[in-house]
C-alpha cells in the first residue's frame, strides 16, 4: 500500500514538474537567446513575488543581451518573445500595426473591462476612432480652465504648509487626482472628502499588481474565456454610479463645463461609434455609447491620467532638487514666459516654455513608467531580419527604458541633461529610441493631456517655490514592486522652498 502512495505521490511530482516546465525548451529550439527560467515562474519570479516592479524586470533582461535584436522570454511558463532592435520595433508597432492590433491583456469586456486600453480588435479600432477627437487641441484648450483653477488651489496649499520637507509623490498626486477628477467628472474636491477617499481605495486597487495577470500570464485568454474582471465588483459599481449620478445632474445632455463626460454625452447623442477597418475588409463594429461604456472610458482616463503625470513630476522635481543649475534655467523661462504674456498662462505661454519641455521630455527618458509595451500577433508572423517565427496569439514586448538607457542612443544615460531634446539632438534620432508614451497607432492618447497638466503644475510650482534636497532625500531611486507602473518606493522626499 504505501509503495503505492509513494509511486503516485512521486508520479504525481514528475508530472508536476513537467508541465511546470514543459516550454522552457522553447526557444532553445529555435535557437533564440533566452534568460534561464526558474519552474513555474519563468522569468517572472521576482515579479510574481512582488520583489520587483515588472517594469524593471524586463529592462533588467533588455539589457542582459546588449548584442540581440530578440530575446526569448518565459512569462511564467508562456514563451513570449522581446523586442530589442529598433528597426523591428517600427516593423511590427507601426508598419504591420494590423497584424498587432491587440494588447493581449486578456479579460472580461464586459463592465470596466470595455476600456480603451484593454479593449481588443474591433472594439478597440471603435472606440479609439472615436475618443481621439476627445483630446485634440481646441478640446484641451477649453479644458485649460480647470487645471488652472486647481494649479492655483494647488499653490494655496503648498503656501499653507508649515515644514519646508514634503513628500512629494503623495503632494503632486493631490493636484493630479483634482485635476483628472474636474477634467474627467466635472468633480470638485472641494467638497467631496467622501469621495476622494474612495478614490484612493480605488488606485490601492487597481494599481497594485493582481495575481489574475499572473494566471492570464499562465494561460493567456484563461480570464477572457471565464468573462472574469481583473477589476474589484466595488471598483466596478463606483464608477457605474458615479457616471450614473453625473449624468442624472447633467439631465442626461452635455452642460457647457466642455470636461470628459461632457464630450462622451456629446458623442453618446451622435448615436453608434463604428470602427475604421482597411477598405478590403468587410464589415465594421458598431458600439453602442451606453452608460457602461462611458463609464469604462472614464475610469481609464481617471486612473490612466492622474498617477502617470505625477509620477512624472515627482521624478522632474527630483531631478530639479539634484540638478539646481538646470533649475534656475528653468525658472528664469518660466518667470520670463509668464512676464511677456502678462501674467496669465494659457496655452500658447506653455507651450512657449520650450525649456520645460526639454526637461519634462528628459524626465521621461530616465524615468518611463508605463512598461512593458505589449501587443499579440493576430497571426502568425516572421520577424524581420530574423528567423524567429511568431506564432498566432504569441505577445511581443518591449522595454522602453531599457532603449532610454541605451549608451550607443544616450550617451551617459544616467546624467539628466534636458539639451538631449534640443531640436538639432532631436533631429536624427530613430523614431522608436524614445517611446515613454508607446509608439504607433496604439500610443498614449493622453500624452498631450498629460504634458499640458504636468506644464501647468509645474509653472505655476516653480512660479513661487524652488525644491532642494532634504536631509531625507534618496540618492538613489528604488521603484515599488508593488505598482504596476514604475514608481518610487519609500516615497520621495524634498524641501520646498520659498524663492526669493
Ligand atoms: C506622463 C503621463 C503618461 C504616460 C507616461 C503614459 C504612458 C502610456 C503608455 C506607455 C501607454 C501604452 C502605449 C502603447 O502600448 O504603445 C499608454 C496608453 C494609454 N494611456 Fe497613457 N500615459 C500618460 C498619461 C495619460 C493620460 C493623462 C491619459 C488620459 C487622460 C492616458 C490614457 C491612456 C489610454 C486610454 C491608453 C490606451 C490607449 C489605447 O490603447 O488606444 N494616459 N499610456
Amino acid at each position: 500500500m504505501l509503495q503505492y502512495v509513494a509511486i503516485t505521490l512521486v508520479t504525481l511530482v514528475i508530472g508536476i514538474y513537467w508541465y511546470i516546465t514543459r516550454n522552457f525548451n522553447y526557444w532553445k529550439d529555435r535557437n533564440v537567446a533566452y534568460p534561464e527560467p526558474t519552474p513555474l515562474f519563468g522569468n517572472m519570479k521576482e515579479v510574481a513575488l512582488r520583489r520587483k516592479n515588472i517594469g524593471i524586470a524586463f529592462e533588467e533582461i533588455h539589457n542582459q543581451f546588449p548584442s540581440e535584436k530578440v530575446v526569448g522570454v518565459y512569462r511564467m511558463t508562456t514563451p513570449c518573445l522581446l523586442i530589442r532592435d529598433l528597426d523591428i520595433i517600427k516593423q511590427v508597432m507601426i508598419k504591420d500595426f494590423d497584424l498587432f492590433t491587440d494588447r493581449g491583456v486578456e479579460f472580461s469586456k464586459d463592465g470596466l473591462g470595455a476600456n480603451l486600453f484593454h479593449a481588443d480588435g474591433e472594439l478597440w479600432r471603435a472606440l479609439r476612432n472615436k475618443f481621439t477627437p476627445i483630446f485634440t487641441t481646441s478640446k484641451l484648450k477649453s479644458m485649460l480652465y480647470l487645471m488652472i483653477d486647481r494649479g492655483d488651489k494647488f499653490v494655496k496649499y503648498v503656501e499653507s504648509l508649515k515644514e519646508p520637507e514634503q513628500e512629494i509623490h503623495g503632494l503632486v498626486q493631490q493636484y493630479t487626482m483634482a485635476t483628472i477628477a474636474a477634467c474627467a467628472f466635472g468633480l470638485d474636491f472641494d467638497n467631496m472628502q467622501d469621495k476622494l477617499d474612495i478614490l484612493k481605495k480605488v488606485d490601492q486597487m487597481v494599481l497594485t499588481p493582481n495575481i489574475a495577470l499572473e494566471i492570464d500570464m499562465m494561460f493567456p485568454g484563461i480570464l477572457r474565456k471565464f468573462n472574469s474582471s481583473v477589476f474589484p465588483k466595488f471598483v466596478t459599481d463606483f464608477f457605474y454610479n458615479m457616471v450614473k449620478q453625473i449624468i442624472t445632474e447633467r439631465n442626461n445632455a452635455p452642460t457647457n463645463r466642455k470636461d470628459f463626460m461632457d464630450l462622451l454625452l456629446e458623442l453618446r447623442d451622435k448615436g453608434e461609434v463604428q470602427s475604421v477597418k482597411k477598405a478590403e475588409e468587410v464589415e465594421r463594429q458598431s458600439v453602442a455609447i451606453t452608460d457602461g461604456i462611458i463609464a469604462a472610458q472614464a475610469f481609464v482616463f481617471y486612473v490612466g491620467g492622474y498617477e502617470t503625470s505625477a509620477t512624472t513630476m515627482n521624478f522632474l522635481l527630483y531631478q530639479l532638487a539634484l540638478n539646481p543649475d538646470i533649475q534656475d534655467k528653468l525658472i528664469a523661462e518660466i518667470d520670463e514666459v509668464i512676464a511677456k504674456y502678462n501674467g496669465e498662462v494659457t496655452y500658447e505661454c506653455l507651450t512657449d516654455m520650450v525649456y520645460l519641455d526639454k526637461v519634462f521630455k528628459e524626465t521621461l527618458r530616465m524615468y518611463s513608467i508605463v512598461e512593458p509595451l505589449t501587443r499579440n500577433a493576430l497571426a502568425d508572423y516572421k520577424i524581420p531580419g530574423t528567423n524567429v517565427i511568431l506564432k498566432k496569439g504569441q505577445t511581443v514586448l518591449v522595454s522602453p527604458r531599457g532603449i532610454h538607457h541605451d549608451p550607443f542612443l544616450y550617451p551617459e544615460p544616467e546624467k539628466f541633461d534636458p539639451e538631449r531634446f534640443s531640436v538639432e539632438n532631436s533631429a536624427n534620432r530613430h523614431p522608436c529610441a524614445y517611446m515613454p508614451f508607446g509608439v504607433g497607432p496604439r500610443n498614449c492618447i493622453g500624452m498631450r493631456f498629460a504634458q499640458t497638466q504636468s506644464r501647468v503644475c509645474i509653472a505655476k510650482l516653480l512660479s513661487k517655490f524652488r525644491v532642494e534636497p532634504s536631509k531625507n532625500t534618496k540618492r538613489e531611486m528604488k521603484y515599488d514592486p508593488n505598482r504596476v507602473i514604475i514608481g518610487p518606493t519609500g516615497g520621495n522626499y524634498l524641501n520646498i522652498v520659498k524663492r526669493k
